[in-house]
C-alpha cells in the first residue's frame, strides 16, 4: 500500500494508475511513447524538464514512478536488461571493496561477480545464505554489501530477509535484493530492511516475454542520487518504447501473479505424486524446507517450480519432445509456460562445480508456469512424464 496526499492505494490500483498520466495535451489515459533522442531547449538553460533521452524521458519517467510505488521506494530506474541494473548497482563499489552473496543466485549474476568485478578489484564471496550465520562469518573489514536473491534460481531456496538485513545493518553494509522471482506483488524487501531492490523486468514485471529490461528501486534519497548518476553515466537506461511496453504489462501484474501462483501450486502438488519425479521444489508445498519462512516474508509463492526427474525412468529429451504447451526455452515470468534444463541452458555459463554446489544436476528441470488453465498444463506434463524408454 502507498499513501500520497492522505490517499492510500493498494498494489492493484498503483499498478494501473501510478505515473501514467503524462499527456497534458490531450489527456490520454495511457502514457504516450516519446520516441525522441533529444528535446529542444526554449533558450539556454530552459527546457520542459528533459534534455536528452539517456538522461531522462517522460515515458520512462512514468515507469519509474510506477515501479517506485509498487516496491514502496523513493525512486526507481528502468534499465535495458536485468544485468544492466545489477551492473549499475555494482558500480557503487570500488577497488578493495568486498560483497557477500548467495552460492545459488542467477548464473548471469555469478558470471558478473566472478569474471568481471574482480578485474575492477571488487571481490565477491559466495556463501550458503540460507544460514545467516554464514553471512556473518564471511564479513570482513572491507565488506560493503550483501547481495540477496530469494527465492533462488532454480531451486527456490529462501534467504531470511529480516535476519540477513539485520546483520547487514549491524555492519553498516548496503542490502541489495534481487526480487525478480516474487515481484513486488508477493514480496516487499524494503519492509525487511533492504536498501536497494533489483528486478529483471524481462520477467514478471513486464510479463509478456516481449521485452528485456531491468529495474533498480531505492529506499533512501541520498542513495537515489548516486544510483541516478550511475545509470546516466553508464548509459544503462532502457528505451522509451520498452518502457511503454513494461508500463502496459505491469498494469496486470497482481492478477497475473495470482494466476501464476494458482497454477504453480496445482502443478507442484501433482508433480509430487508422480513416480517419475524424485523431488519437487516449490516454497508453497508444506514440505518445502523454507515453507514457514516463505509464509513469513512473502504473501504468495510465485510461479516457478523445479523438480528432479528420475532419469532411470524418463530421459530429459523424451520429456521435452512430448510437451506441447510448455515451450523449451530459457527465461521465465511470461504468461506462457516454459520448461528448461538449467544444467545445459540457464545455468550453463557457470562451472560444473558451482552448479553441483548449488544442487543443480542434469536431472533438474525448471518450469516457469504461465497463466493457462491448470488442467491443460497438468495434462501436458502427464503426456510428457508418461513412462517411455530413455
Ligand atoms: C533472478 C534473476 N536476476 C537477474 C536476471 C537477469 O535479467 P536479464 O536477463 O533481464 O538481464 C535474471 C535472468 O534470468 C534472473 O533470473
Amino acid at each position: 500500500m502507498s499513501s500520497e496526499h492522505g490517499e492510500s492505494f493498494q498494489t492493484e490500483t498503483l499498478a494501473v494508475h501510478r505515473g501514467v498520466y503524462k499527456d497534458t495535451a490531450y489527456n490520454s489515459v495511457t502514457t504516450p511513447i516519446y520516441p525522441t533522442s533529444t528535446f529542444a531547449f526554449e533558450r539556454i538553460g530552459v527546457h520542459k524538464g528533459y534534455d536528452y533521452t539517456r538522461s531522462g524521458n517522460p515515458t520512462r519517467q512514468a515507469l519509474h514512478e510506477n515501479l517506485a510505488a509498487l516496491e514502496g521506494g523513493t525512486a526507481a530506474w528502468a534499465t535495458c536488461t536485468g544485468m544492466s541494473a545489477i551492473t549499475s548497482v555494482a558500480m557503487l563499489f570500488e577497488s578493495g571493496d568486498h560483497i557477500v552473496t548467495g552460492h545459488d543466485i542467477y548464473s548471469g549474476t555469478i558470471r558478473l561477480f566472478e569474471q568481471v568485478l574482480p578485474r575492477l578489484g571488487i571481490e565477491v564471496s559466495f556463501v550458503r545464505m540460507r544460514d545467516p550465520r554464514e553471512v556473518r562469518r564471511t564479513i570482513r573489514p572491507n565488506t560493503r554489501a550483501v547481495f540477496i536473491e530469494t527465492p533462488s534460481n532454480p531451486l527456490l531456496n529462501l534467504v531470511d530477509l529480516a535476519a540477513v538485513n539485520a546483520i547487514a545493518r549491524e555492519h553498516s553494509l548496503l542490502s541489495i535484493v534481487d526480487n525478480t522471482f516474487m515481484s513486488p506483488y508477493f514480496q516487499k524487501p524494503f519492509d525487511f530492511g533492504a536498501d536497494i531492490v533489483i528486478h529483471s523486468m524481462t520477467k514478471y514485471l513486464n510479463g509478456h516475454s516481449d521485452v528485456v529490461g531491468g529495474a533498480i528501486i531505492v529506499r533512501d534519497g541520498k542513495l537515489a542520487e548516486r544510483v541516478g548518476f550511475l545509470v546516466n553515466a553508464l548509459g544503462t537506461a532502457c528505451s522509451p518504447f520498452d518502457a511503454w511496453l513494461v508500463l502496459r504489462g505491469v498494469k496486470t501484474l497482481p492478477y497475473r501473479m495470482e494466476a501464476h501462483q494458482r497454477n504453480a501450486l496445482a502443478v507442484a502438488r501433482w508433480l509430487a505424486t508422480q513416480p517419475a519425479v524424485k523431488r519437487v521444489y516449490y516454497p508453497g508445498l508444506e514440505d518445502h524446507p523454507d515453507h514457514t519462512l516463505a509464509r513469513k516474508q512473502m504473501t504468495g509463492f510465485g510461479g516457478m517450480v523445479s523438480f528432479d526427474l528420475d532419469l532411470d525412468r524418463i530421459g530429459v529429451d523424451a520429456l521435452f519432445s512430448r510437451l506441447k504447451l510448455f515451450s523449451l526455452a530459457e527465461s521465465l515470468g511470461g504468461v506462457e509456460s516454459l520448461v528448461e534444463q538449467p544444467w545445459t541452458m540457464s545455468h550453463s555459463s557457470i562451472s560444473e562445480q558451482r552448479r553441483r554446489d548449488a544442487g543443480i544436476s542434469p536431472s533438474t528441470i525448471r518450469l516457469s508456469i504461465g497463466i493457462e488453465h491448470p488442467d491443460d498444463l497438468i495434462a501436458d506434463l502427464a503426456r510428457g512424464l508418461s513412462l517411455v524408454a530413455r
